[in-house]
């Protein structure tokens, strides 16, 4: 009797496995760099890309929607950002182009001392007594993670380590 119900219930097992696809399942865990991420960001310019974060990066999001997307993106959680109706506009946050090009250091400063400090616009707010020291350098890591075209680390020229 009680051998009956468990072959049973194995066939059951295998009858919902074969409807549901379980080895599909299976298959897609190999090497999904997103399943290894703590959260993922969808790129900017292309939402059918999703770029995986790590843990730093993830916190440096957090902070993003939190305090800097009004003015550094198109559109928010609430619906279009602040953005255009600023002058200077600034950067969107995922500009490369403007943003690899300055260094870790310069960024903290200005997002720690804000636009003014540095001889730029006021209306870049000052962070440094909102934000810790390590939420400001995970909303770097954040930045550098979505930049468009992709941020590269300085380093040493032609070393094994450059991406190029
Ligand atoms: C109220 C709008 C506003 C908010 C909120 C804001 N910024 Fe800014 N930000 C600006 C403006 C305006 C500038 C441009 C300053 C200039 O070029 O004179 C700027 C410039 C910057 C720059 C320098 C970019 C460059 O082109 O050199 C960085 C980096 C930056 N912001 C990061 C942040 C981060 C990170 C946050 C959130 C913690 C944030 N900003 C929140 C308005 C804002």
């Amino acid at each position: 009797m009680r051998i009956r119900n468990l072959a049973v219930a194995a066939l059951g097992v295998a009858a919902l496995c074969g409807a549901s696809g379980c080895r599909k399942h299976a298959r897609t865990a190999k090497v999904d760099p997103l399943l290894a991420a703590y959260d993922s960001e969808a790129d900017w310019n292309d939402s059918t890309k999703m770029i995986p974060l790590g843990y730093q990066q993830a916190q440096g999001k957090r902070v993003f929607y939190q305090y800097c997307v009004w003015c550094h993106a198109d559109s928010t959680p609430a619906g279009p950002s602040n953005r255009s109706n600023l002058t200077p506009v600034p950067a969107l946050l995922d500009d490369g182009a403007t943003l690899n090009a300055e260094s870790d250091e310069y960024l903290g400063n200005i997002i720690t001392l804000g636009g003014s400090a540095l001889g730029k616009s006021a209306m870049m707010p000052p962070y440094g007594r909102t934000l810790s020291p390590e939420e400001i350098r995970s909303v770097i890591a954040f930045t550098r993670a979505i930049a468009q075209p992709p941020y590269q680390p300085p380093g040493r020229p032609g070393s094994q380590y450059s991406a190029r």
